[in-house]
C-alpha cells in the first residue's frame, strides 16, 4: 500500500502509486471497470457532471476508472500534472496537437520524427491552414532564427527515431519560451525512467505506450502528460472527446498497469543488451556506422549521459553493403524477429526506409537524414549473449553471401508505417 507521506522511488510507483486495495473490497490487482457509462444517482447530478461541477465518472470516453489510474501513475512517473490515456500513440500526437494548435498558427518540428507523425503533420495539419516547418533541433541558433510571433508549438523526440538524432530538451525549452511557444515532446524511446522532459522545461511529453510501458507487444495505446492541470483537461475535453475519441479501452489500461509494474526492471536489461549489441556492432567489419548514445564515439554521448539515465534501448546502423546487406542481414537472423515496433520482450530489427519511415518520400528521407540502408534493431530481454550470437551469426553471412544485391521492397501504393 501507498504511503502518501513518503515519496516512493520509481519502481515504488510504478508498482503502489493511486491504488488502495482496501477500496476495492481487498483485491491486490487493481479491478477492471469494464463499463462504457455509469448511472447517476439523480438526474440533477448527471447534469452537474457534464457541467462539470461534480467530477464523477459519466462516459469512458472522457473518464474511466481503470484508465484513470493508469492516467496518475503515469503521471506520477513523469512528474506532471495530469495525463490522458488513448486509443494508440498516434492518437495521443493528434488529439494533443488538435488541442494546441490552430489555423494560422506554426508548429516548428525537428528534423526527424515517426514516419506517421512526420505524416500526420505534413499530410494533415499543414491541409488545415497549419504551417509546419521543419528545423534541426540540434542547431540552436537555426531553432532561434525559425522561432517567430506565429509559433504556437515545438515538437521532437530524443533520441529520434529512427537515426537516434538527440535533442537538448532544456536549451530547446528555454529557447521556445522566449517565445511563449509549448514544447511538446514523444519520450516514447526513453520512458520516464530514463528521461523526463516535463522536469527540464516541456510543456506535454506523448508516448506510444504501445512499446515500452506495455512491454509484451500485446497492446495498442497512447499517453499524453502535462506539465499543468488545465492543459491536460483541454487535452482530455478537446483532443479526446471531441476531435478523435481515441479513447483507450479499460483492458489496455489494465495490461499497461501491469506492464509499468516491471518498467524499471526491464528497462535496464534493454539498456545493457543495447550497449553490448552496439559495442559488437561497432568492432564488426561489416559494419559501417552504429548510432547509440553510449558508444563514447558517438556525437551525442555528451548529451546522453547529461539528459538520460541510460542510453536506451534502441539503436540503428548503416551496413557497409547498404540496402541490399541490410535485407541479407535481416533475412539472416533467426531470433531476431524481423518485426516493426519496439520495447517488446522479444529483439525487433526492421528497415526503416521501406517500413517506419516510408511515409517519407526517398528524397525527403534524404533531407531528413534517414538513409536509405539504416537498420534499426529494439534490443529485448533476451540473454545477452543469444542476442549477441544471432546478429553475429547474421553479420558474418554477409561476408560470404552472393554479391547479387536483393532490392528492398516496392514501397505500398499507399505508404503506412508503425
Ligand atoms: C516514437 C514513436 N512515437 C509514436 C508512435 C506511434 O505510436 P502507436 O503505434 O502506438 O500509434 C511510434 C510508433 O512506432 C513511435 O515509434
Amino acid at each position: 500500500m501507498q504511503n502518501p507521506s513518503k515519496k516512493l522511488g520509481f519502481a515504488s510507483t510504478a508498482i503502489h502509486h493511486g491504488y488502495k486495495a482496501e477500496d476495492h473490497q481487498g483485491a491486490l490487482v487493481p479491478p477492471i471497470y469494464l463499463t462504457s457509462t455509469f448511472t447517476f444517482p439523480t438526474a440533477e447530478y448527471g447534469g452537474a457532471c457534464f457541467a462539470g461541477t461534480e467530477a464523477g465518472h459519466f462516459y469512458t470516453r472522457i473518464s474511466n476508472p481503470t484508465l484513470q489510474l493508469l492516467e496518475q501513475r503515469v503521471a506520477a512517473l513523469e512528474e506532471g500534472a495530469g495525463a490522458i490515456a488513448f486509443a494508440s500513440g498516434m492518437g495521443a500526437i493528434t488529439a494533443t496537437l488538435w488541442t494546441l494548435l490552430r489555423p494560422g498558427q506554426e508548429i516548428l518540428v525537428d528534423k526527424t520524427v515517426y514516419g506517421c507523425t512526420f505524416a500526420f503533420l505534413n499530410h494533415g495539419m499543414a491541409q488545415f491552414g497549419v504551417k509546419v516547418t521543419h528545423v534541426d533541433m540540434g542547431d540552436l541558433q537555426a531553432l532561434a532564427e525559425a522561432l517567430n510571433e506565429r509559433t504556437r508549438v515545438v515538437y521532437f523526440e530524443t533520441p529520434a527515431n529512427p537515426n537516434m538524432r538527440m535533442v537538448d530538451i532544456a536549451a530547446v525549452a528555454a529557447l521556445a519560451k522566449t517565445q511563449g511557444a509549448l514544447v511538446v515532446v514523444d519520450n516514447t524511446y526513453c520512458t520516464p525512467y530514463l528521461q523526463k522532459p516535463l522536469k527540464l522545461g516541456a510543456d506535454v511529453v506523448v508516448h506510444s505506450a504501445t512499446k515500452y510501458f506495455s512491454g509484451h507487444g500485446d497492446v495498442t495505446a497512447g499517453v499524453a502528460v502535462a506539465a499543468d492541470a488545465e492543459l491536460a483537461l483541454q487535452i482530455r475535453l478537446v483532443g479526446l472527446k471531441d476531435m478523435t475519441g481515441a479513447v483507450m479501452s479499460p483492458q489496455d489500461a489494465f495490461l499497461l498497469l501491469r506492464g509499468l509494474k516491471t518498467l524499471a526492471l526491464r528497462m535496464d536489461r534493454h539498456c545493457s543488451n543495447a550497449m553490448a549489441l552496439a559495442r559488437m556492432l561497432a568492432a564488426h567489419p561489416a559494419v559501417e556506422r552504429v548510432y547509440f548514445p553510449g558508444l563514447e564515439s558517438d556525437r551525442f554521448h555528451a548529451l546522453a549521459k547529461r539528459q538520460m539515465r541510460q542510453f536506451g534501448g534502441m539503436l540503428a546502423f548503416e551496413l557497409r553493403g547498404g540496402v541490399s546487406a541490410g535485407m541479407r542481414f535481416m533475412n539472416a537472423l533467426q531470433m531476431v524477429a524481423r518485426a516493426v515496433s519496439l520495447g517488446d520482450a522479444e529483439s525487433l530489427a526492421q528497415h526503416p526506409a521501406s517500413m517506419t519511415h516510408s511515409t517519407y518520400t526517398p528524397e525527403e528521407r534524404a533531407a531528413h537524414g534517414i538513409s536509405e540502408g539504416l537498420v534499426r534493431i529494439s534490443a529485448g530481454l533476451e540473454d545477452e549473449h543469444d542476442l549477441l550470437a544471432d546478429v553475429r551469426q547474421a553479420l558474418d553471412t554477409l561476408g560470404a553471401a552472393s554479391s547479387a544485391p536483393t532490392p528492398p521492397a516496392a514501397p505500398p501504393a499507399m505508404a503506412c508505417s508503425a
